[in-house]
């Protein structure tokens, strides 16, 4: 039996939560000892939901206790590097919600924190988790494939967000694009080098005027010549369109949509299915816990971890590249970014 890791919880919204039910309940050797909340309702209410035993509002709580080894950080965004540092610097190990930031400056400056403290840091990239993408990645790096020469990613969502979330978003490429940017970067072991941006607003006019677009396609180009093109929307009228296909020298591999069930009803008229799973709390479940396995796996062996703080950096990086040349309408250099 593998010994029981203590853990706290930062932020207990929508992905807090998912988190702390895993961790309570799905991933075994975990222990929730405290969860906390800028909210004092949302902390007590996940801790009583959960049988949390204890919660609060300063995440500076979590980080006093020695009794906890390590911290999950769920809190918005631009919370994430100050947290980290202070984490760091009490020595907990860290996972962290994606993105680390928006800003490279803290970026960096969270990576030499765990650096310093040596401790564990994982991003929360779960999709490079999930079993299909894993099955992809494998064909590649076996060679089951042959050379890899073009990815394509489909990633569209059931229905945009609020529009008081989309104005403090970061933007469609940071928000959204990111999960894209980082699966291309696993899904093929060659640094991405060249970024080029076009989309529009096609849902939402709303989403204009809040400066930000809401399908978009990125052509990506890698080092060794390979390319991939990522293809967002935020809304797709049938739900969670979830698809991606590596072409290589020696074949292709393809994966398609989750669904609820797999029944297929045919009639004299037509064949035809339920809808896929709406979003990604169902279509990703199994990525959440796995990712969290792989965190604890991590702490107990004292590994690096799987996605680790410069993993986390490259899909920024990136997605300031799809920004720029947005603005421009020319291929940018990731070298032009940092
Ligand atoms: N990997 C994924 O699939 C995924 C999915 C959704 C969100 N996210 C990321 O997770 C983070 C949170 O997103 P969300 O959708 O859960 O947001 P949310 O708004 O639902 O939850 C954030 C919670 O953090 C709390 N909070 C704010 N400041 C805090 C602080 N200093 N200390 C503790 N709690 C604080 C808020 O009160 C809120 O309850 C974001 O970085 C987002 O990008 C990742």
């Amino acid at each position: 039996m593998n010994p029981s890791i203590n853990l706290g919880i930062i932020g207990a919204g929508r992905i807090g939560r998912l988190h702390a039910a895993n961790l309570c309940q799905r991933v075994p050797g975990a222990k929730v000892v405290m969860v906390t909340d800028a909210l004092a309702a949302s902390a007590e209410s996940c801790a009583a939901q959960l049988g949390i035993p204890a919660h609060g509002t300063d995440y500076q709580a979590v980080l006093n206790r020695p009794d906890i080894q390590a911290v999950v950080i769920c809190s918005p965004t631009d919370t994430h590097t100050g947290i980290i540092q202070a984490a760091a610097a009490a020595g907990k190990h860290v996972f962290c919600e994606k993105p680390i930031d928006v800003d490279l400056g803290r970026i960096d400056l969270a990576i030499a924190a765990v650096r310093k403290a040596g401790i564990v840091f994982q991003v929360g990239f779960n999709r490079r988790f999930d079993p299909n993408f894993q099955r992809v990645r494998t064909a590649v790096a076996s060679g089951e494939i042959g050379t890899p020469h073009q990815v394509h990613i489909i990633s569209r969502d059931p229905s945009p967000p609020p529009i008081e979330y989309v104005r403090v978003s970061g933007g469609i490429f940071l928000d959204m694009t990111i999960h894209d940017f980082d699966m291309a970067q696993f899904l093929v072991d060659s640094p991405i080098v060249e970024v080029f941006a076009t989309g529009d607003v096609r849902v939402d006019p709303a989403i204009g005027e809040a400066g930000d677009l809401d399908t978009v396609v990125v052509l990506l180009k890698y080092a060794n010549g390979a390319t991939a093109v990522i293809e967002n929307c935020r809304q797709a009228a049938y739900g969670y369109d979830q698809r991606v296909e590596v072409f290589g020298s020696a074949g292709a591999i393809r994966i398609d949509n989750n669904y609820p069930n797999n029944a297929i009803l045919s009639t004299r008229e037509w064949v035809r299915r339920d809808l896929p799973h709406h979003f990604f709390l169902t279509r990703y479940t199994e990525s959440y816990i796995a990712e969290m396995q792989a965190f604890l796996e991590a702490i107990r062996h004292g590994r690096r971890s799987p996605v680790s703080g410069e993993d986390g950096r490259i899909p920024v990086v990136i997605a300031m590249a799809a920004r720029r040349s947005l603005q421009t309408n020319r291929p940018v250099r990731l070298s032009e970014i940092g």
